[in-house]
């Protein structure tokens, strides 16, 4: 069964508590946490202050989307600030920055994601294939909520599934981007088992029952 991680990027940040209560009540697996820098992203968004204050509230499993340039720089204090996976772009330093950063979230007790903007094949994972537990396959360009699903990517999903499960690699495959009730059958039939959804989840009337379309399951 996929796992559903609503974005907090969506969520009324006056209200963050309340927001990241609702999407635990209505059946949220993990919670996805947006981190931009300007300057990788031509946006920014919330970072450590903000991480350790959802910490304290929730015990979802929080899954931080770095979006900064050479996240080495910041990842350990991430970790310390309360993140269970850090996740960092490939196209964000060198391989060796790269690697080096992944290393560290798991030296770190953390698990290590690497993600992958829409312009980076799927064989851009492959130089950190043993270093990582989970690859995020973005399917927006990565700096803003609510755009739409590049369903190009798909096909991104179905080689990174059979690289991994050839080599007999235990790696989650993450989507993120344009998730709704469609896009995520396409992401799960592609094989995504981590799909996550800022503006679909956060603006509907019924988070409950929107999380559980979103996971496939049929709902009145
Ligand atoms: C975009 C972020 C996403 C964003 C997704 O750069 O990485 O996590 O919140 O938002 P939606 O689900 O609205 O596309
Ligand atoms: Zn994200």
């Amino acid at each position: 069964m996929v796992r559903i991680a609503p974005s907090i990027l969506a969520a009324d940040f006056a209200r963050l508590g309340e927001e990241i209560d609702s999407v635990r009540q209505g059946g949220a697996d993990w919670l996805h946490f947006d981190v931009m820098d300007g300057l990788f992203v031509p946006n920014l968004s919330i970072g450590l202050p903000v991480l350790e204050s959802v910490r304290r509230v929730t015990d979802l499993f929080l899954d931080v989307h770095l979006m900064i340039r050479e996240p080495g720089r910041y990842v350990a204090r991430f970790c310390e600030a309360g993140a269970d996976l850090v996740c960092v772009h490939a196209e964000a330093d060198t391989e060796e920055g790269i690697r080096a950063a992944l290393r560290e979230i798991r030296a770190r007790g953390k698990k290590a994601g690497l993600a992958l903007k829409p312009a980076t094949p799927w064989d851009g994972a492959l130089p950190f294939i043993e270093d990582v537990d989970l690859i995020l396959v973005m399917t927006v360009e990565p700096g803003f909520g609510g755009q739409k699903f590049m369903s190009e990517m798909l096909p991104k999903l179905g080689f990174l599934r059979e690289t991994l499960d050839g080599f007999g690699l235990d790696c989650l495959l993450e989507v993120d981007g344009g998730i709704n009730p469609l896009t995520a059958s396409l992401a799960a039939a592609a094989g995504a088992q981590v799909l996550v959804a800022g503006s679909d989840v956060f603006k509907a009337e019924d988070r409950k029952a929107r999380i559980a379309q979103l996971r496939g399951e049929k709902t009145e």
